[in-house]
């Protein structure tokens, strides 16, 4: 057994969070045992799981296992049920997910959308726009842009009427050091990389695309594009196949990868991995599937846990370097798939071949691949 230990705080958080948390570290714990690797899980409470337990949706407790881990497993956070009944400082989005991703400085989100043969008819879009198959990542800005700048609030205009600010703000490095992930990881794919803004009306725009052109001469070996946010919208719609890496700021990211994920037949099969700055050794990482928490199928064993899952492998892969078990971690996902197990996202009552199964039986399937 290699000698080190990778500590993992796993929070689960609420609606389906739990459930396929529970299947992911069930995944987790097959890998340490297949590749004598030594992994200390805790578990803690974030979002109203947070406030349940401990009054607040990133207790102090949980915060602090975060800083003493080597990355975080998390599920999704927040129950629009819930939500209005306390002010939006305090709400699980803000309170926990953001300040996290804030906290930690993690600055780079990475989306891998892939389109699996095997679930082709998953895909909205006809056989012959998706082609040899899709396989998109989205670079997305994570801790710039609207969902920070300052100022944010609401302020009453004293006639019974209100006005709602947002600030989009980005600096010179923060693009750059975006870039330089996009970039990067092109280069380990297709090499080439589609840059979104709107630079015809924003001044955010203009930036980004003077910096991020910048930044391309430094990879003279990956092709740079630029595309307007809304043609890119159009685009992923018409010929995904076009796109290798897309890089968006946070909010167009938000959008566009959810509009990926689409693609790829449901938002549950959406991994991501946000990071910071590297070391030389390893990365802290924070790893969540890209769905929400979906209350209205939580508790009913209809997840899909493979977005958790893949997010297992992400940190695997990012934070600790272990390829080998992010493989085995990959491979046993296509297994599953290939055995024709389908939770009901990706499930279709034409596809013979498949086999229409809960969140437990698909965890467990993946489980016994590895
Ligand atoms: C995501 C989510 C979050 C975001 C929400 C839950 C705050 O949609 O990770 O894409 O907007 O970033
Ligand atoms: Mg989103």
């Amino acid at each position: 057994m290699s000698s080190k230990t990778y500590r993992i705080a796993a929070l689960a958080g609420d609606g389906i969070g739990p459930e396929v948390m529970r299947e992911a570290l069930n995944v987790l714990r097959a890998i340490g045992t297949r590749f004598s690797l030594s992994f200390e899980i805790t578990e803690a409470p974030v979002g109203w799981a947070g406030i349940d337990a401990a009054g607040k949706a990133l207790p102090d407790a949980t915060l602090e296992l975060c800083r003493n881990s080597d990355s975080i497993l998390f599920g999704s956070v927040g129950l629009p049920d819930r939500d209005p009944t306390i002010p939006k400082d305090q709400r699980p989005e803000r309170a926990a997910l953001l300040r996290i991703r804030k906290e930690f400085g993690l600055f780079a989100n990475l989306r891998p959308v892939q389109l699996p043969k095997a679930l082709a008819h998953a895909c909205p879009l006809r056989p012959e726009r998706q082609g040899d198959g899709i396989d998109i990542l989205v670079v997305r800005e994570l801790t710039g842009g609207m969902y920070f700048g300052q100022p944010k609030k609401t302020e009453d205009l004293g006639n019974g009427q209100q006005r709602a600010i947002d600030t989009m703000v980005y600096t010179t490095p923060e693009i750059e050091r975006i870039a330089h992930v996009g970039f990067k990881a092109a280069r380990l794919r297709r090499k080439k990389l589609t840059s979104i803004d709107k630079a015809n009306v924003l001044e955010n725009g203009v930036l980004w695309r003077e910096v991020v052109t910048r930044v391309g001469k430094e990879y003279p070996d990956v092709a740079l594009e630029h595309m307007f946010v809304d043609n890119g919208a159009m685009q992923l719609m018409l010929r995904p196949t076009q796109f290798d890496v897309v890089l968006c700021e946070n909010m167009f990211g938000d959008i566009l990868s959810d509009e990926a994920a689409a693609l790829a037949g449901s938002l549950g099969m959406l991994p991501s991995a946000s990071l910071g700055a590297t070391s030389a050794e390893q990365t802290f990482g924070f790893y969540e599937p890209a769905g929400g928490t979906a209350p209205d199928i939580a508790g009913k064993d209809l997840a899909n846990p493979i977005a958790q899952i893949l997010s297992v492998a992400l940190m695997l892969r990012y934070s600790f370097g272990l390829n080998a078990a992010a493989d085995a971690v990959d491979a046993a996902v296509g297994k599953a798939i290939a055995q024709g197990l389908r939770t009901g996202d990706i499930h279709s009552a034409t596809d013979a071949a498949a086999r229409r199964v809960g969140t437990r039986e698909m965890g467990a399937a993946i489980v016994a691949a590895i």
